[in-house]
Formats: structure tokens, C-alpha cells, sequence
């Protein structure tokens, strides 16, 4: 029998501490522990008299504001001690603790159970300011326009990276890249339980539910043209509102879209049978660029330019269009797409992303294993979509009609 453990997380604001904590705490809860995350955010949200999300609060020259975040982790760390004399297994302290200090609090207040440091950071620039837009949409920051929400996070953060001390004391501490998924540094000088399970979890992507829907149909699928930017028919408009009718009762707090008209539109009417549901469009999801070949039919490419129709057909994967992509040279694009949609999306919420013929192919091979040369080939119409669902004890996908078929909410 294991013993019980305190993992606490560390690092600065928006680094994906929260979604890291929700991703352990659920997956060791399918293993049969009993896990439960600890969030000091939350307890400020709810014993805070009034608005709790300004910077200056944060301020570390802010005296009132540093004795009631403090009071705040205290209660925190009493409830998950409690926790852990009780029934708990494992107690997940979700909070910044950026300084030696905070950290010492917790080594106090935990003594006699090892203590797993895990320091969440991410030096990606554009993947940090989406996730400040993202956060501006939260219903903290509902009394501010976009851009002071904006301002306001990012003066936090500077208020946060000017405490900062890293990992260093600390016993057992382990330094992972929330947006690439890896891990870049570890030290253990205790026995930590369950240490194998939670370090191949960090590293391992979970996905509750995704569905995978390509655009509907446009004025160029009409006549087979490729590329372009073509909107939507009267019958692409119709599936973007059974799409809308069928997914309704299904929570959807982000549909991620390419920046072209066709997803854009497709993933409108959805968002707008949602309560509240943001659209971020990833330019990484644009359809394959068909370089020279762009607004062409298949037919006009084989009779005036065969050699690039041939070519094609020879090796459709590893084919790049002149002055365009290829499946081959889409792969780190759409990789980094998706690293940007774990990164942005909390990891309890389903994830809807509205792309493309290729775009989706490439996506859906980002999961599941299949040979190259048959990925250009994977069938992806535009009246079904894909529901993908993978943790450490199964891996499904599945091919649904969105029409005349209610869906249960999941
Ligand atoms: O026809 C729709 C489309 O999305 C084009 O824009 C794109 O070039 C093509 O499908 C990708 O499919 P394939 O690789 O089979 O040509």
C-alpha cells in the first residue's frame, strides 16, 4: 500500500497550473486514490469582499493584499492537511507559490508527508498571449473591456515575476513545459509515490472528448475547386445549424476554428446555441496551401500541369505543391495547433475544433497511429464528424452523423 502525498504546484500566472492539476487529480482518481485539488484562486474569489482581481491587489507592496492572499493559502493548506489526515490519498495544492517562503509553508504545514513540487512554465510568447485573451473572456475580469482584461493579467504577472524564486530547496521538484508536454528537469531525494504514474502523465496527452467536424459545404466543394476562401451554401448553412441543433446540449466553452471564412461560418450558429462560447481561430488549422494549384479543380490540375498531378498521386503524403505545403510539411503546423488547444482549453471541458479536409486528416493522425501514406487518404466528410476521447485506459474514435441524432451530453 502507497502512502499519501502532497503534490504543490509552482509557477507564475497562466502557465497551466490548473489544467495540470485537474489532469492528475482526474486520472489518478480512474486508478481508484482519492485525489482533490486544493485551489487558493478560489478561495480568494469566494471569501474576497469585493473585487479581488484588480493587479493592485497583487501587488507585493500591497500590505492588505499580501495578508489576505496569505490567509487565503493558509486555509487552503489547513483544509488539504485535513484531507490527508482523513481519507485522502493525495492533495493537489493548486497555487502560484512562487516564493521560498510560500513554499516553506507548505514543507511546515505538511511535514511528515512527501512533498512533490511541480513547477508548470511555458516560454512560448504567442501560446502566453492567447491564453491572456482567453483568460480576458473569464467572468472575473466581466467589468473590463478586452484589452484592460488584458492589461490587468499581465500586471499581475509582473507583480508575480518579481517575487519569483525558482525551485531550488526544495526536495522533490520536477519542472515540466505545460505547452510542449515535456519534462525538462527532476529531482527527487525521497521516495515519491505513485511518482512514475503522475511522471508519465505529464507527458501524456488526455483527451475527455473532442469532436473533429470539417467545414460544411462550400461554393468550391460544389465544383471540386481547391483552396481559395469560398463561403458556405445554402446547404453548408444548413449543416452549420444541425451541427448547432445537434451539439446544444453539450457544453463547448471554446470551438477552434482555421481563419477561414468556411470554418468561421461553420462554427458561428454552434456558438451561438452554446451559453457562453468563445471562437479562437488558429491560423496552424488552415487548410493545406495548394501553392500554384490554389482555385483550381483536380480536373484543371491534371490537364495543365500533369507532372504535378502525377507526382502527387505517386506520393500524396510526402508532396509539396509548388509555392505551397504538402500532408508532410503540414505535420509541425498542426501539432503546434493542437499544443495550442491543450494549452488554451481547461482539462475538464469538451474540445470542438471546426478545419478542413487535410487539416483534419493530419489532426486526427496526430492521435491515432496510421501508416503515412494512407493518412491523405483518412475519409472525412462533411455530414459526420469525429468523437475522440483517449486516457490512460482507452483510446476511442468514432464516426458520427450530426444529423437527426441528439446527443447526450457527455
Ligand atoms: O477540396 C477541399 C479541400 O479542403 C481543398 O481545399 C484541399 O486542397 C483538399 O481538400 C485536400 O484534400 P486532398 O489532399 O485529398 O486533395
Amino acid at each position: 500500500m502507497e502512502s499519501k502525498l502532497v503534490i504543490a504546484l509552482m509557477g507564475l500566472p497562466a502557465r497551466g497550473k490548473s489544467t495540470m492539476a485537474r489532469k492528475i487529480a482526474r486520472t489518478l482518481e480512474l486508478d481508484a486514490l482519492k485525489v482533490q485539488v486544493f485551489n487558493n484562486g478560489e478561495l480568494r474569489r469566494k471569501l474576497g469582499q469585493g473585487n479581488t482581481s484588480g493587479p493592485e491587489f497583487f501587488s507585493p507592496d500591497n500590505p492588505e493584499g499580501v495578508q489576505f492572499r496569505e490567509k487565503c493559502a493558509r486555509l487552503n493548506l489547513d483544509q488539504a492537511k485535513a484531507y490527508l489526515q482523513d481519507k485522502g490519498d493525495i492533495a493537489i495544492i493548486d497555487a502560484s507559490n512562487v516564493t521560498r517562503k510560500r513554499r516553506q509553508m507548505i514543507e511546515e504545514t505538511m511535514a511528515g508527508w512527501p512533498i512533490l513540487f511541480l513547477e508548470c512554465m511555458n516560454a512560448d510568447e504567442e501560446a502566453l498571449e492567447a491564453n491572456l485573451e482567453r483568460k480576458a473572456n473569464l467572468k472575473e475580469f466581466a467589468h473590463l473591456s478586452p484589452e484592460e482584461a488584458i492589461d490587468s493579467f499581465a500586471k499581475r504577472i509582473s507583480y508575480y515575476e518579481s517575487i519569483y524564486e525558482p525551485l531550488h530547496m526544495e526536495r522533490n521538484r520536477i519542472l515540466v513545459d505545460s505547452f510542449a508536454g515535456c519534462i525538462l528537469q527532476e529531482k527527487l531525494a525521497d521516495v515519491v509515490p505513485y511518482y512514475d504514474r503522475i511522471r508519465d502523465l505529464v507527458t501524456t496527452r488526455i483527451v475527455k472528448n473532442l469532436f473533429l467536424v470539417r467545414h460544411g459545404e462550400t461554393f468550391f466543394n460544389l465544383v471540386d475547386r481547391i483552396g481559395g476562401d469560398s463561403q458556405l451554401t445554402e446547404k453548408g448553412l444548413a449543416q452549420a445549424r444541425a451541427l448547432a441543433a445537434y451539439f446544444s446540449t453539450v457544453r463547448i466553452p471554446i470551438i477552434f476554428t482555421s481563419n477561414y471564412i468556411r470554418t468561421l461560418q461553420t462554427a458561428a450558429p454552434i456558438a451561438e446555441m452554446q451559453e457562453h462560447s468563445s471562437l479562437i481561430a488558429l491560423p496552424e488549422f488552415n487548410e493545406i496551401h495548394a501553392g500554384v494549384c490554389d482555385g483550381m479543380t483536380y480536373q484543371e490540375i491534371q490537364a495543365k500541369i500533369p507532372e504535378v498531378a502525377n507526382a502527387r498521386k505517386r506520393d500524396k503524403y510526402g508532396y509539396t505543391y509548388p509555392q505551397g505545403e504538402g500532408y508532410a510539411t503540414m505535420e509541425q503546423r498542426i501539432h503546434r495547433g493542437l499544443q495550442k488547444v491543450f494549452y488554451l482549453n481547461n482539462y475538464d471541458d469538451n474540445i470542438m475544433i471546426v478545419g478542413h479536409r487535410a487539416v483534419n486528416r493530419m489532426i486526427l493522425s496526430d492521435f491515432v497511429f496510421r501508416q503515412k501514406e494512407e493518412v491523405p487518404y483518412i475519409y472525412m466528410p462533411q455530414d459526420r464528424y469525429y468523437h475522440i476521447q483517449i486516457d490512460p485506459h482507452k483510446k476511442h474514435f468514432e464516426l458520427k452523423p450530426y444529423a437527426n441524432n441528439q446527443l447526450k451530453d457527455s
